[in-house]
């Protein structure tokens, strides 16, 4: 990320800068700092307050002219009537990093009146947010019309021990965050299994985590036959990419985090409708969200032992793909008969949980970009949080609204496993269109033995088909900051 962020403790009106974003809540009210810059301004910003043209309405803004020196601009950016928060806090700084880009200006003041340690932690990940790019595959405009792009935040803060860590904290998470829609946003042919294990390599390397590297034949060596069979109509090398965070005592059973990383999905021999096809790209988010919270978890140099594990492949057709009758052998002995050979995400989530054992874990949570069902049932605003364990499901739940990344739980009976039972294998890989994404969360259940699991199903929730307002179409960076939440909360407890 070429952005970088700062604390200012002067006071507002006494700074120069380009731009000096003001936060304001609903119906807004000249303040004691807004009064010295609403001087310099000539009154501007009383009489905008007085003819109600600004009312601080949520990501409502106004762009006002300033001097030769002090604030050259000031942007109103409303907040709305609801309680500031982390997330109230990161949604202005989004909001106002966006229209930073579109004017131009390559450095930016925030003010948001008493904003504590949380609100800093969130308005860094907000600007981080608004100003995220990926213009590596675009040709840039010739010099002289390039837009400067933003590349310094200055946050106004008052004197005290932990607005400082609160500041690092946001740009760990923020960091964390711009992998992971980096990695989304990658096409098929630029993002593939090879770049999760350069990815892992480097995270690795910067924060002193083991990692751990398959392919084809250590995956075959293991009896993983269930992602094996997704890879079939590949040439590509599956990989399984395991980095472990040590920051806990020796003998401390880590948190585990799964990721589903299918770096294409074409439904296979199964295969998918042509329209909308290329969103398909997304479906390694899950695995994109791993390696974001790895990288979190590691600049945070959280004091706990996590394990982040992701299986990253491409669902192919092709004369030797998996189809439809064939019964493969997942690494714990299961029998699967595949139906549907785009269910693909828990074949490999499968494998990758029996994998998960190996390291004890005293929890572990996938995220999986898994159903289209789960789009239809919650789209894009909440995740699907499933759970035979109701107090773990909580605490995940707990995480994702601190984070921003709301979810919703839902139903894992008994009932529901009727749908997936098959008459030639132990269990088959799709249950019908009814509740297929409680089928989904069931099949996975099938590999877990012996610890709580918290499966997140974010395929509507990874990314986004429409601009949001703060953050444009594409990555929305879900579900690192639940991971990250959950972890912090888990060191701290
Ligand atoms: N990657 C898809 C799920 C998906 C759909 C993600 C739409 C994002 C948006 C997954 O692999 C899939 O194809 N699931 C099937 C399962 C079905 C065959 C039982 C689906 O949801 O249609
Ligand atoms: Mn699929
Ligand atoms: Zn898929």
């Amino acid at each position: 990320m070429p952005l970088t962020f700062s604390l200012a403790y002067s006071a507002p009106a006494a700074i120069d800068t380009p731009l000096l974003a003001v936060i304001l809540p609903a119906d807004p009210v000249l303040n004691e700092a807004l009064a010295d810059i609403d001087r310099q301004l000539g009154g501007a910003i009383a009489r905008t307050f007085a003819r109600r043209d600004f009312r601080g309405g949520r990501d409502e803004t106004l762009l006002l002219v300033g001097g030769e020196t002090g604030a050259q601009r000031v942007l109103l950016v409303g907040r709305g009537a609801s309680p500031l928060s982390r997330t109230v806090a990161r949604r202005a700084a989004a909001i106002a990093a966006r229209q930073a880009g579109k004017l131009g200006v390559s450095s930016m003041h925030l003010l948001l009146a008493d904003a504590g340690p949380e609100h800093i932690e969130g308005l860094v990940i907000g600007a981080a947010a608004g100003a995220w790019s990926y213009p590596d595959l675009q040709t840039q405009p010739p010099e002289k019309d390039r837009r400067a792009r933003l590349e310094q935040v200055a946050v106004f803060a008052s004197e005290g021990g932990e607005v400082r860590g609160a500041l690092d904290a946001g740009v760990a998470i923020a960091e964390g965050q711009a992998l992971a829609k980096r990695l989304g946003q990658m096409p098929g042919n630029y993002c593939t299994p090879e770049t999760f294990v350069e990815v892992g390599h480097d995270i690795a390397a910067r924060h002193g985590m083991q990692i751990t590297v398959l392919g084809r034949e250590d995956m075959a060596k293991l009896d993983m036959g269930s992602f094996l069979c997704v890879a079939q109509g590949t040439s590509q090398e599956p990989r399984l990419v395991a980095l472990e965070h040590r920051g806990g005592p020796a003998d401390q059973q880590p948190i585990v985090l799964v990721g589903k990383g299918l770096c294409f999905d074409t439904g296979g021999i199964s295969i998918k409708p042509a329209p909308e096809m290329e969103w398909m790209k997304f479906d390694m988010s899950g695995a994109g969200g791993v390696m974001g919270a790895m990288e979190a978890i590691g600049r945070l140099k959280l004091p706990i032992n996590v394990v982040g594990i992701i299986g990253s492949t491409t669902n192919m057709p092709s004369g030797e793909a998996v189809k439809p009758g064939d019964v493969v052998r997942a690494s714990n002995g299961k029998t699967i008969e595949i139906i549907n050979t785009d269910a693909e995400g828990r074949l490999v989530l499968a494998d990758l949980l029996v994998f998960a054992k190996r390291f004890n874990p005293a929890i572990a949570i996938d995220a999986a970009t898994l159903t289209g069902a789960i789009v239809i049932g919650l789209g894009g605003h909440a995740v699907g949080v499933f759970s035979t364990d109701q107090t773990v499901a909580h605490e995940v739940l707990a995480a994702g609204a601190a984070a921003g990344e709301p979810g919703w739980s839902m139903p894992m009976w008994d009932e529901y496993k009727e749908q997936i039972k098959s008459d030639v294998a132990d269990i088959k890989n799709t249950g019908g269109r009814a509740a297929g994404s409680i089928t989904a969360a069931l099949f996975l259940q099938e590999f877990v033995d012996g610890f709580p699991f918290v499966h997140l199903d974010v395929a509507g929730t990874a990314y986004s088909q429409s601009d949001l307002g703060w953050i444009p179409k594409g990555p929305t960076g879900t579900p690192v900051g639940t991971f990250v939440e959950f972890v912090r909360a888990r060191a701290r407890a």
